[in-house]
């Protein structure tokens, strides 16, 4: 069991890494060796080649074993070689090979191509242009089971030559047949292709017996390489009672007007329902009109890649014979035609392509003196396809189709349309679909569209908002806006019924989802590839795209999410995809930004109030106030020498005998004592005898620096009190305002005094006075700013001292 295990193991690990290598080494699957002189396959293959071109060299065999180490070989090409023998054993090493091209080579027996029987998987064989007499498929071409493109030519094609390959279903049947071919009727009534291909190696083929097989054994039967044979070709054609053909191509050809049109003619009244005419060359154009059948059974005529040989000649007249023609479906492609005529009288084309042309603004219309005559007689029109065209004017074109009254399909992306929005637009009624893609419209667009429309492609034009005021678009459920240059998301008043709305690889920065609520039916949204910038307006975009995830969702399918949809904006998420940008909501949401700033600030302010309640931090302020005041007086106001003359206090206190036991046991100790060193003059300390209390105040005042009012409520009631206060006021005058200093004992509201005493109420007024704390804590720093608010230098002791 082990030894079992191990190997499996390995054989696994083997397969493994040959699988590595040959993904290491897949640019080896295509080996170009064309035109290299080899004159044989050359030994150095890699291994993996899957794609071999040896064609044009001088490889003269293919021998067995020249693929040996090959074994993966999908297409050999050993066209142009001069090929002269194939060994029956040189594709047994490859059996994947299904292209073979071994065209323009010098084989020469198609009986025995016996290397074939090797090549089971083939799908395409390319056997043209070799030294083939006789068309005689071998048996080896028995099995080519899966064979759907097979390429052949031979100079003899007689009965029973492709009975060897009556079993495949072959798509495409191509014969390579020159001018001498001698062909039996009915060698073609084994193969089963969906499309016979006749190429013309001389340019001229005229076998009525070939074209009649042609003609009645395929569907689909494309001539090419004609110069000439288009008379034989014709009346064979109106000959022929019985067409099985359907689709009729000619391809790569060269013809005058006279024959195209026989011919054309010829065929719309025959059965074939669809004409091709592609890389044709025209030449003797003519210079009248040429009649076309009025009837056909026809069902689209198409001209691709049309040249004209001619230099001179009416080119109305050509294009009246096409535009004439009795078809369903009429299409010029790639073809330089540079206008259209009207159709003589009312055409029953439905479709009309003229895609890649040169197609001017006129398109359809005559003018005839002054007027421009528009085309009625395309009222059948259902489907106008002018896609890159030189089309100019959006309103000129509405005025060429006003008449097409079915229209309900208009192409007409890739022209250089333009609208300025003056002159109004006269659309058809029915038209549903339009495509303006790749012009140069802007918004003014909106103003030229007709109100039936439901599908609108304006993509890659120069739109950079949708109007508000446009008129109501009713029935338009899908609007494709992709490379413009719009800014934010549409506004949906104007189409209510909007199903699909796209916006890829325009201008926005920050979708404002909000707006898409204007569209209820809103299903499929694209707005990939826009410059997002990644900031809190972007929220609900990139809310959006997540729940479009969501399959069971119902709402709104982002397109391209979330690939589609990065970042272009800031710098460091740039190209980040939405989906994995995450924008906190605090940085957005403008409540929560003011909730998570303010509270703290509250909290702070709240706080703040509270210890300053707590700790009385506003008196302590008002007293440091004081104090800093009380400083800078007594350093900035110098009061002269000679109005100190006399003065020995620096204080005379007044008092209410009520407050006696504080000016006794606070005030003094604190202001005289050794702590203050002021001298205060009291009037019942300093009462000289034999005089009255007044003459005694009066002196007391007199030599005292400053007053000082002890206020409480019954310093208020005592008149007395008020008399010294008015004595001090005088003095001020003298003095300055300093002069007078309030010590506040007890709160004393202003309505407390009384109204006669103005003096004092304005004098508390305009002082600020000292109030006395009734913390503890607080006396110190009251009896410091009472100190400096009295302190003074007085003359009397030594009056020497007095400053400087
Ligand atoms: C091609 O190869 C042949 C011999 O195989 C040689 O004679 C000839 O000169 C070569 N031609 C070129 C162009 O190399
Ligand atoms: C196949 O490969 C072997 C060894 O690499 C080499 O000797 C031999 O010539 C090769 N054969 C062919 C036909 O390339
Ligand atoms: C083989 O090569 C020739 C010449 O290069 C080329 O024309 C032809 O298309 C090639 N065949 C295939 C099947 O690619
Ligand atoms: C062609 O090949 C077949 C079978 O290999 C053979 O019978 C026949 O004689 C050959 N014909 C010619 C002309 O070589
Ligand atoms: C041979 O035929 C195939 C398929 O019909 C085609 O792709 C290829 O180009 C042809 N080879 C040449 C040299 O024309
Ligand atoms: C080819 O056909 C012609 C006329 O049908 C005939 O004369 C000729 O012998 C044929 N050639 C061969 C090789 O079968
Ligand atoms: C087309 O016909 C010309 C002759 O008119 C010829 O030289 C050329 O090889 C032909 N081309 C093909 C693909 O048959
Ligand atoms: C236009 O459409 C309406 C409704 O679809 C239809 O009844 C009417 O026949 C159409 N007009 C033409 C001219 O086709
Ligand atoms: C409208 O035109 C576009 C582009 O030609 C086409 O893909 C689409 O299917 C059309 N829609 C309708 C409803 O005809
Ligand atoms: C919108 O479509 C409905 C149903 O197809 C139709 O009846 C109506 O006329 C259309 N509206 C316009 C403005 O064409």
């Amino acid at each position: 069991m082990r030894p079992t295990t191990a190997a499996l193991w390995a054989a696994v690990m083997l397969v493994g890494l040959q699988q590595l290598a040959s993904l290491a080494a897949s640019p080896d699957s295509r080996v170009d060796c064309s035109s290299k002189n080899l004159s044989s396959v050359p030994r150095d293959l890699p291994q993996e080649v899957e794609f071999l071109d040896l064609s044009c060299n001088h490889i003269k065999q293919l021998h067995r074993g020249d693929f040996r180490n090959t074994t993966l070989l999908r297409s050999l090409n050993v066209s142009w070689n001069g090929l002269e023998e194939i060994d029956p054993g040189t594709f047994s090493d490859t059996p994947l090979l299904e292209v073979l091209d071994l065209s323009h080579n010098r084989l020469k027996n198609l009986s025995g191509q016996r290397y074939l029987l090797h090549t089971g998987n083939l799908l395409t064989l390319n056997l043209t242009w070799n030294s083939f007499l006789t068309m005689t498929l071998g048996s080896a071409f028995t099995s080519l089971v899966r064979l759907e493109r097979l390429a052949l030519g031979a100079k003899n094609i007689s009965m029973d030559d492709f009975k060897n390959i009556a079993g495949a279903k072959l798509q495409t049947l191509t014969l390579c047949l020159g001018d001498e071919l001698g062909y039996e009727a009915g060698s073609l009534k084994d193969v089963h292709a969906l499309r016979l291909q006749i190429a013309s190696t001389s340019g001229k083929l005229v076998d009525d017996y070939l074209y009649a097989d042609a003609l009645s054994l395929f569907d689909e039967v494309e001539l090419m390489n004609m110069t000439g044979g288009y008379r034989e070709l014709s009346e064979q054609l109106s000959q022929r009672i019985e067409i099985h053909t359907s689709h009729l191509y000619l391809t790569n050809i060269l013809i005058h007007w006279q024959d195209l049109t026989h011919y054309v003619n010829v065929i719309l009244r025959t059965s074939i329902t669809h004409l091709c005419f592609s890389d044709m060359a025209m030449s003797r154009l003519p210079q009248v009109d040429t009649d076309v059948t009025k009837k056909s059974k026809m069902k689209s005529f198409s001209g691709r890649r049309v040249v004209v040989k001619s230099f001179l000649f009416s080119q109305e007249a050509v294009y009246n014979f096409f535009i004439n023609m009795p078809v369903e479906s009429l299409a010029i492609t790639e073809t330089s035609i540079i206008h259209m005529t009207c159709p003589k009288s009312q055409s029953p084309i439905l479709q009309l392509d003229f895609s890649y042309c040169a197609l001017s603004d006129s398109i359809f219309s005559r003018v005839e003196g002054q007027q421009t005559l528009e085309c009625q007689n395309l009222g059948n029109v259902r489907k106008l396809i002018l896609v890159g065209n030189n089309l100019k004017n959006l309103q000129f074109l509405s005025k060429r189709v006003q008449y097409m009254k079915s229209l309900q399909h208009l192409d007409l992306s890739l022209n250089s349309l333009i609208y300025e929005g003056l002159e109004e637009c006269v659309w058809p009624p029915n038209i549903t679909n339009v495509s303006l893609s790749s012009n140069r419209l802007t918004h003014t667009v909106f103003k030229c569209l007709t109100k039936g429309i439901e599908t609108l492609d304006l993509q890659n034009n120069q739109v950079s908002v949708i109007p508000s005021s446009i008129l109501k678009l009713g029935n338009l459920s899908s609007l494709n806006l992709n490379a413009n240059r719009l800014r934010d998301l549409p506004v949906c008043d104007g189409f209510p019924i909007l199903n699909q709305l796209l916006l890829r690889s325009n201008s926005l920065h920050a979708p404002f989802v909000n707006k898409l609520e204007s569209c209820p039916k809103l299903k499929t949204l694209d707005v990939g590839n826009n410059p997002f910038t990644c900031t809190c307006a972007l929220r609900s975009f990139i809310h959006l795209g997540i729940k479009s995830e969501r399959k069971s969702h119902p709402g709104i399918e982002l397109l391209g999410w979330p690939l589609d949809y990065y970042c272009t904006y800031p710098e460091d998420v740039r190209d980040t995809i939405l989906k994995d940008i995450l924008i906190p909501d605090v940085t957005c949401n403008v409540a929560i930004l003011a909730v998570t700033i303010l509270c703290p600030a509250v909290v702070v302010i709240v706080a703040v109030v509270i210890l300053c309640h707590r700790f009385d931090v506003p008196w302590y302020m008002g007293m440091i106030w004081q104090w800093t005041r009380a400083k800078h007086r007594a350093r900035t106001r110098q009061v002269r020498p000679e109005d100190l003359v006399g003065v020995e206090f620096h204080a005379f206190v007044s008092y209410s005998q009520h407050d006696t036991d504080w000016v006794h046991n606070s005030l003094l100790p604190n202001l005289e004592g050794p702590a203050g060193g002021l001298r205060i003059c009291l009037h019942e300390k300093s009462f000289v005898a034999g005089k009255t209390v007044i003459e005694n105040i009066m002196g007391c005042v007199g030599k005292s620096r400053r007053s000082l009012f002890v206020l409480s409520a019954h310093f208020v009631k005592s008149e007395w009190c008020h008399y010294e206060l008015y004595f001090a006021s005088h003095q001020q005058l003298a003095l300055g305002s300093d002069s007078i200093v309030l010590v506040l004992l007890e709160p004393l509201p202003q309505y407390t005094i009384p109204s006669k005493y103005n003096q004092l109420k304005s004098m508390m007024g305009r002082h600020t006075y000292l109030e006395w704390p009734q913390d503890m804590a607080k006396h110190r720093l009251f009896w410091a700013n009472l100190r400096a608010a009295l302190q003074a230098d007085l003359p009397d002791v030594p009056v020497t001292e007095i400053e400087e």
